[in-house]
């Protein structure tokens, strides 16, 4: 695994797209790899959730969301972020989908999915003065993912236009701290570590793959063990792992790993094994041992 470094290096490309009526938009391209977008997702959903829009704008079509109040989940599942709000949520593929388990992604699609491309931009009136600011990202198709809007000095409450002359230059200074973290590699990022890449270890609560929904004493049993041997993994639940059999079923992020039958018993002894001593419980591995030994999967998990 890639140190972390604190520090973006720029990418230097800077491009002016015209649009229409002497409007453009300007792009400045920033590094879309995990350990970037990822300090970066985590700033604007988890720390500066009030500054930030989730947008997606193609011709004749805009949608726009906004938090109000922070994210119930901000999670890095099997390449996908996911972030729950009350109202909606959203996933984003910001590293590569695998597919479960059974890796069923197709290596050229696990591509396409993924951020390719991500640029701060800013739309530019026919006098080339800014008018909105932004995150755009693109997947490895070429086509336009979702967007950030960023505060926009012109608007006010309500997103009412503000009185000419009056704009709230003070609004621009997340963009402006982004742009000199992010762009120009002027500032560290304020992380020491990606805060989307701090493991995690999740069992699962459906009735598909545990009829009997009685995970609690998992759920309990992974707690108790992750605390006493002092491991920094968060412990949670989760709707489904891609399993859907042969439940309960537990999931740990670090290193992408599925485990099936999993018993209180067997639960301590996977923090015990694999999260503290780097060995994983191979009796209850999913997909079994034999499947991986024999090659009916090709296992390539990061
Ligand atoms: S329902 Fe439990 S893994 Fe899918």
């Amino acid at each position: 695994m890639d140190k972390f470094s604190r520090w973006v290096t720029p990418l230097k490309h800077r491009s002016v797209e015209p649009l229409y009526a002497g409007q453009n938009i300007e792009y400045e391209d920033f590094p879309c790899t995990i350990d970037v977008t990822g300090p970066l997702l985590y700033t604007l959903f988890q720390e500066r959730w009030r500054d930030t829009q989730i947008g997606h704008v193609v011709e004749g079509s805009v949608l726009e969301l906004e938090f109000t109040q922070p994210p119930k989940i901000c999670l890095l599942y099997d390449g996908y972020l996911t972030v729950v709000t009350e109202a909606w949520h959203l996933h984003l593929c910001i590293e590569e989908h695998l597919g479960g388990p059974l890796q069923k992604t197709p290596p050229e699609l696990r591509q396409q999915r993924l951020i390719h491309r991500a640029s701060l931009y800013r739309r530019l009136n026919d006098r080339g003065e800014a008018r909105s600011w932004g995150i755009q990202f693109w997947n490895g198709a070429g086509e336009k993912m979702m967007n950030l809007f960023l505060p926009n000095p012109f608007l006010g409450a309500d997103e009412d236009l503000l009185p000419e002359g009056k704009p709230q230059l003070d609004k621009l200074s997340l963009y402006e701290e982004l742009r000199q973290i992010y762009v120009l590699g002027d500032r560290p990022m304020p992380f020491d570590h990606n805060p989307l890449k701090r493991p995690y270890i999740s069992v699962c609560r459906s009735s598909r793959c545990y009829p009997s929904r009685n995970w609690p004493p998992i759920y309990e049993a992974l707690q108790q063990a992750v605390e006493e041997a002092g491991v920094d993994v968060t412990v949670m639940n989760a709707g489904c792992l891609e399993v859907c059999k042969l439940g309960p079923v537990v999931f740990y992020s670090g290193d992408r790993t599925w485990y099936t039958r999993v018993t209180p018993e067997i639960a301590k002894q996977i923090v015990n094994d694999h999260l503290v001593s780097g060995e994983k419980v191979t009796y209850h591995l999913y997909p079994p041992m034999s499947e991986i030994q024999i090659g009916t999967v090709s296992y390539t998990n990061s």
